[in-house]
């Protein structure tokens, strides 16, 4: 795929779907310390609780819905065939219920809706929760965990996230804090090869000075805004 218009998409843009962020007030990673759940380390020393984790967070998915920032981002891609790229960080489905293209989406840290073996690293999908009883259906070994990516992994599909990056016109950063490394380096990549940055956050980021244009509000209203003046372009 050659978009024309790269999106990344943070926890921001779930938020009005009731889905928590990481870093604001209140956000996830003040509740949890992200050093007891979300590493390969944390896994190996209490994986019942890692499990437990992830399954409140994957029930917290099923409930929500999708908001207007979502439904308006698959808008723009149904509209503009091909010519759309989302690249999200976030592990729930609201991009995929409101309407985007799987082909036209990359879920660089993964999918609650997917289980890994950390045997023998076999992915498939998953509905429900997740228990150390759980066998692998590859290799039957009783290590299985939510297929999302955890600090001192490596986010997937990197490579043609920064081929489609290196190419495009317009690289759009959503809902994101600009703190987690390989995703904040997004903005310097696109703005090096040539593309123009726009932001679009509640409020301007870590690497908010990075972008040539930002809107500051909520998703659900500077989104759909935003997709409305490109389709009227
Ligand atoms: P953060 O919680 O770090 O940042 C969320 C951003 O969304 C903040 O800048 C908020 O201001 C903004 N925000 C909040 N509500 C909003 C709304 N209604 N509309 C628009 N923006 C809003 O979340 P991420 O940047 O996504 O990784 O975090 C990146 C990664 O850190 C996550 O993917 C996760 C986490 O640790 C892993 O677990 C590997």
């Amino acid at each position: 795929m050659t978009p024309e218009i790269v999106i990344l998409t943070g926890a921001g843009i779930s938020a009005e779907s009731g889905l928590g962020t990481f870093r604001d007030a209140g956000g996830l990673w003040t509740k949890v310390p992200l050093e007891k759940v979300a590493t390969p380390e944390a896994y190996a020393v209490d994986p019942e609780f890692v499990l437990g984790f992830y399954n409140a967070r994957r029930q917290g998915c099923v409930e929500a819905q999708p908001n207007a920032a979502h439904h308006a981002l698959a808008r723009l891609q149904k509209k503009r065939p091909g010519d759309v790229l989302i690249v999200t960080q976030n592990v729930d489905d609201l991009h995929e219920r409101a309407g985007s293209p799987p082909a036209e989406l990359i879920h660089m840290h993964g999918e609650l809706r997917r289980a890994l073996c950390a045997g023998c690293g076999h992915q498939w999908g998953w509905e429900g929760d997740m228990a150390l009883s759980d066998a692998c259906p590859e290799c039957r070994s009783n290590c299985v965990r939510p297929d999302v990516v955890w600090f001192g992994e490596m986010p997937y599909r990197m490579e043609e996230i920064y081929a489609a990056i290196a190419q495009c016109a317009l690289f759009v950063s959503i809902g994101t804090s600009g703190n987690v490394y390989p995703a904040a380096g997004f903005v310097a990549e696109a703005a090096q090869a040539g593309a123009e940055t726009l932001e679009l956050n509640l409020e301007p980021s870590e690497g908010a000075r990075l972008f040539h244009a930002s809107r500051h509000g909520k998703a659900s209203q500077i989104i759909p805004d935003w997709v409305e003046e490109i389709l009227g372009a």
